[in-house]
């Protein structure tokens, strides 16, 4: 199949960047979202960054102009899955929400349409239980930030068909990333061991072990890590963390997965990363670590 348009559902964190990275790309791109509100603010940020790459040298006038003409955007479900080749869906990690959504797309676009997910946990199986027809859904799991990160885990629901897998490799490939294959199991790959190497850390920082910026010098320095697991926490944010490894524990049943005591606690206390100021080492008003902030008790 040639895929040339490409529809992402929910135009938030995850679909803005899958939107710019498929216009660049070049893909003719339908964003999608609920109100039209929260698509100028999207398309607004789009055109941001993609003007930033220009000044960087990355990309060059016409070229960013051209990807620009290649967006467009809707509120409408109907309109915007109408001559879609592939949905890429990027809303809120609800299952009824995600069931709902592709239901209503089952309706509107053409038969060789491909749908994948953008879920973090959630089934591929579980989501296309609504559909008639099971075998165009998939997982195509990208990155934050997603124009920057390299990989997309390509998940295999047991009823994923191979056009399906064909089509998110051609989209991969297009967009410049590397795929990994991965059937649908609780985390996947990369969140499976990262949750696990978080929850490690912050054990091994209640047990008095080492320092947090000591854990994370050791990762990096000694593991080629290129972040360390308290950086990446607070970046990811405490309560993402936390609520990840409580669905990992429940899916699993692997102590190893059940949360830390002390992320409990930071989550409980409002400690969420950087985006509240404070996580695992405190921040400035531009973002910028407080130097030497890393007792996790003050
Ligand atoms: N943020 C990440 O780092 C990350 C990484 C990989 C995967 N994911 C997954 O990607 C998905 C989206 O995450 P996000 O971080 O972009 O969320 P987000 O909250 O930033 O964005 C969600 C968007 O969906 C829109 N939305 C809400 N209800 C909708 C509906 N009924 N129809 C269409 N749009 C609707 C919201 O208005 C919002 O713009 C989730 O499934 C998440 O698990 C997130």
């Amino acid at each position: 199949m040639t895929i040339q348009n490409v529809t992402v559902l929910g135009s938030g964190t995850m679909g803005a960047g899958i939107a710019q990275t498929a216009i660049v790309a070049g893909f003719d791109t339908t964003l999608y979202d609920i109100e039209d509100g929260i698509l100028d603010k999207a398309q607004a940020q789009i055109k941001k960054r993609i003007d930033r790459q220009v000044e960087k040298g990355r990309l060059d006038g016409l070229q960013a102009a051209d990807a620009l003409n290649r967006l467009a955007t809707t509120s409408d479900l109907g309109d915007a899955v109408k001559v879609a080749d592939y949905v890429i869906e990027a809303v809120p990690e609800k299952l009824e929400l995600k069931r709902e959504i592709f239901k209503r797309c089952e309706k509107s676009t053409p038969e060789h349409c491909v749908f994948g997910t953008n879920t973090s946990t959630l089934m591929i199986s579980s989501i296309a239980a609504a559909l008639s027809d099971k075998g165009r859904l998939i997982g195509i799991h990208f990155f934050n930030p997603v124009p920057v990160m390299r990989l997309i885990e390509v998940v295999m629901g047991p009823n994923s068909s191979n056009t399906s897998y064909v089509a998110t490799l051609e989209i991969a490939q297009k967009m410049g990333k590397e795929t990994v294959k991965v059937a649908e199991s609780p985390g996947f790959t990369t969140s499976r061991i990262n949750a696990l190497i978080g929850n490690e850390s912050f054990r091994m920082l209640e047990a008095g072990v080492a320092s947090a910026s000591d854990i994370d010098k050791a990762l990096k320095l000694g593991l080629n890590h290129p972040m360390g697991p308290f950086e990446m926490v607070d970046l990811v944010g405490l309560d993402a963390r936390l609520n990840n490894l409580r669905a990992l524990y429940e899916a699993l049943g692997d102590e190893a997965y059940r949360p830390s005591p002390m992320l409990e606690r930071l989550v409980a206390a409002g400690r969420l990363g950087k985006k509240s100021g404070h996580g695992v080492y405190r921040y400035d008003d531009s973002g910028q670590r407080i130097a030497g902030s890393d007792d996790v008790n003050s």
